[in-house]
């Protein structure tokens, strides 16, 4: 396994590029499923794990890929396997995001059902019933989610989420867009993924009304086209990267991102003290001498991300006082609190509210990485904390980090990669 041995006290600054975005991405290769013809050019997709096992999901079912200088080439002319198997689905769980056109395009998947999740439940019951409501039968035996549609072509209908979903919504549009009719959908996701699918799924010829916003009408068309496309910018990459620089003193120019996106974090990052430029595509952090504790509260788009709450307490514990952190989307999401309180942070948990006591004098240890940005809050730590940080089982960030330790040490981190055995 690989670990990620960080030597702290280093400034983070300079001028970085964002990579392209991981959830983003993933959606937009599943919506490759629903074109029966041509060659999609992906451009701008990271080199991911998750990336690659999504990609060799979709070669499982048949679909032909190429990847190379963040360019994924994907044809699905020949998918017919409609079945993702538990071996890939486990890896990911945004597996599911195949149910959608996959129901749509051949009117029947078996997806296995995804497994637990390192920071608590995340249940696939409106995923499911968004399939039912465009006329989808639903079964689940032996692990697996059955779906067929009587008559093989889904019809549009009226679908009002309960609470907001981002992947539900994602798979409820992918699959709306070649049912027959009038689909609304109702309370869904407005997060720039499902805006980036929404624009994707309208130049592959379907037709949706309200994009950006919380409802959305979709006439059903008979058949979509292959395209190419330019995959934005990962907002959450952006986030970590402007932390960096805040939790060490340092100051930074994230380039290729979108500011707009970023508001409700760049509002925060003012609040702590510290000063944000933006031009069209670039973000500008300067750091303050003194970061002010400051309050978050993780909730759906346009609201503060729950992608960032982990690495905003890794940022919280240098605050002078005490901040509190609330995560209203995922309320168990706190795995990294005790890998912080390792290092020396002081941090509370009450229900789903980290209690941070600033600031701490971090010093360097082994830390354990559990998910994916519970362990980007490890890496935040590790560039404060004194002398050697050892963040374990790395393959956590390198599902969603591209290149983290070159990026990081080109700004001037001190961070190695190496092999280890756990036993
Ligand atoms: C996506 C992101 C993830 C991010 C999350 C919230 C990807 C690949 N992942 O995950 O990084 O943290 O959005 O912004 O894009 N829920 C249900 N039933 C369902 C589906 C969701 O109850 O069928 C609940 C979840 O448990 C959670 C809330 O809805 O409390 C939001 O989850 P959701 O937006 O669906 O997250 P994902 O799409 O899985």
């Amino acid at each position: 396994m690989d670990k990620l041995v960080i030597r702290g006290g280093r400034r983070i600054s300079g001028s970085i590029t964002a990579s392209g975005s991981k959830n983003t991405s993933l959606p937009i290769i599943a919506a490759t499923l629903l074109a029966g013809n041509g060659t999609f050019i992906l451009h701008q997709i990271p080199d991911l794990k998750d990336i690659m096992t999504f990609t060799q999901l979709l070669n499982h079912l048949g679909a032909e890929t190429t990847f190379e200088s963040n360019t994924l080439k994907i044809s699905s002319r020949n998918v017919e396997n409609l079945q993702a198997p538990y071996e890939l689905v486990k890896k990911m769980r945004a597996s599911i995001y195949v149910l959608g056109p996959m129901l749509a395009r051949f009117g029947h998947a078996r997806v296995s059902l995804p497994g637990g999740c390192a920071f608590g439940p995340r249940p696939i019951d409106l995923h499911l019933m968004a399939m039912e409501k465009l006329g989808a039968t639903i079964t689940i035996e032996t692990g697996f989610i059955d779906a067929t549609v009587p008559g093989g072509k889904l019809k549009g209908g009226h679908i009002d989420f309960p609470i907001s979903s981002v992947g539900a919504t994602g798979n409820a549009l992918m699959a709306a867009v070649l049912a027959k009719g009038k689909t609304t959908i109702s309370n869904a996701a407005a997060e720039p993924e499902i805006v980036t699918l929404c624009k994707f799924l309208i130049a592959m010829g379907a037709t949706i009304r309200g994009t950006g916003t919380t409802e959305l009408e979709i006439e059903g068309t008979k058949t979509l086209k292959a395209i190419e496309f330019h995959n934005v910018f990962d907002r959450i990459e952006a986030g970590t990267l402007l932390a960096a620089a805040a939790i060490t003193g340092g100051d930074i120019t994230v380039n290729g991102v979108e500011p707009e996106q970023m508001k409700a974090v760049l509002k925060k990052f003012v609040h702590a003290g510290c000063t944000i430029e933006t031009t069209e595509n670039s973000i500008t952090l300067k750091s303050p001498e003194k970061l002010i504790p400051t309050d978050v509260t993780a909730k759906p788009y346009p609201s503060f991300p729950t992608d960032m709450q982990a690495q905003w307490i890794a940022l919280m514990t240098q605050a002078e006082g005490t901040s509190h952190i609330t995560d209203k989307v995922y309320h168990e999401r706190f795995n990294h609190i005790p890998e912080l309180n390792r290092l020396g942070a002081h941090i509370e948990i009450h229900k789903n509210q980290a209690i941070v006591d600033g600031p701490q004098h971090l010093s360097g240890t082994k830390v354990m990485s559990t998910d994916l940005r519970a362990s980007a809050s490890l890496v935040l730590a590790g560039l404060v904390a004194e002398g050697t940080t050892e963040v374990l089982r790395v393959y956590h960030l390198d599902r969603g980090y591209e290149k983290i330790e070159t990026k990081l040490n080109s700004l001037g981190a001190d961070i190695r990669r190496e092999k280890y055995n756990e036993f």
